[in-house]
């Protein structure tokens, strides 16, 4: 099984990542080395709370949470209007208490830094967040993130508007100083934007689907409660282009891994802006080629999301059963 690290902000769509992680760990595809929670669509006690309730209720007790590295200045607003005050569509009071607690919880950068001395070149660092925890392992050990054995990010936003700015993307946006430290850490980034993510609108119809397999299992309930949830959010801020569904952006890193087949990448630099008045946290790509530009990523611009949709509610029900 390939070796998982995942850093995230949960967020609706990082627990359909999360979900779907566990699915594939079910299936003896994955082995989830830790969780990292950061500041980001909410408070990192929150983003702590609901990663650890999704791993618990799922089976995965065992597995540690990372409490996100302090940040207090964000550039951006947070995400709670999308994701509901706790992060999971304030359904956080239908699961139960995690075992694992925030306050005794040890740091994401800690973690990090401790996994990828352990294992070099082993294991796979997933980003569906803001990057702090990220740049604060590099600035603590510099060069600790080209011990990963790959670096699949979720972030930023190319030839299509953004969602925080018209021209940035939340996770970059949200600290594109700890952004720039990470675009520049390695030459092998995949980088999987806006661009393709907008395209993946998980319907309630897809939910209900899932949601029938098992209808008296609570992660099935779940489902389709959260799927409720985020649908009219993204509804009313005219995401889905009318369908009753949300975007699960974050998703998209795992269909990359298990599910290469779906997306198309391109060799490509890609710089981040962190002065700009109006375009600060936006992604600027070159992808001349060499020796015009210095690549550092692969960037994804084409998906095929009706398969990568049904591979996850599939995945999804494999994890009910
Ligand atoms: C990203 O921002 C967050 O709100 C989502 O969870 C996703 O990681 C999309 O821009
Ligand atoms: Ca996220």
């Amino acid at each position: 099984p390939r070796k998982i690290l995942v850093d995230t902000d949960p967020g609706g769509d990082d627990i359909f990542a999360l979900l779907w992680l566990q699915s594939l760990a079910k299936q003896g595809l994955a082995e989830i080395v830790a969780i990292t929670t950061v500041d980001g669509n909410v408070r990192a006690k929150y983003t702590f709370n609901a990663a650890s309730k999704i791993l618990s209720v799922c089976g995965f007790p065992e597995v540690e949470i990372g409490r996100g590295v302090p940040f207090h200045e964000q550039e951006v607003e947070d995400a709670a209007y999308i994701h509901g005050a706790d992060g999971m569509g304030n359904l956080s009071p239908t699961l139960p208490e995690p075992i694992q607690q925030f306050e005794t919880a040890r740091y994401a950068d800690e973690i990090l830094i401790e996994k990828l001395n352990e294992s070099p070149g082993e294991i796979t660092l997933v980003t569906l967040a803001p990057l702090t925890n990220l740049a604060a392992a590099e600035r603590k050990q510099p060069g600790i993130l080209k011990q990963a054995k790959e670096i699949v990010m979720m972030a930023g936003a190319f030839n299509c508007p953004g969602n925080v700015t018209p021209h940035a993307e939340f996770n970059i946006a949200y600290n594109s100083e700890a952004a720039n430290v990470v675009f520049n850490s390695r030459q092998d980034l995949i980088v999987l934007p806006m661009d393709v993510t907008m395209q993946l609108i998980f319907t309630e119809l897809m939910a209900l689907d899932v949601y029938q397999t098992q209808p008296e299992n609570p992660i099935a309930k779940f489902i389709f409660s959260l799927t409720q949830f985020m649908k009219k959010t993204a509804m009313a801020y005219k995401e889905t282009q009318g369908q009753k569904g949300f975007i699960v952006h974050d998703a998209v890193t795992l269909a990359y891994l298990f599910y290469p087949e779906t997306l198309l990448l391109r060799r490509a630099q890609v710089s981040v802006e962190t002065q700009g008045k109006y375009t600060r946290g936006k992604t600027l790509l070159d992808n001349r080629h060499l020796p015009k530009n210095q690549p550092n990523a692969f960037v994804a611009l084409q998906v095929d999301a009706v398969n990568l949709l049904a591979v996850l509610a599939e995945d999804l029900k494999r994890l009910l059963s």
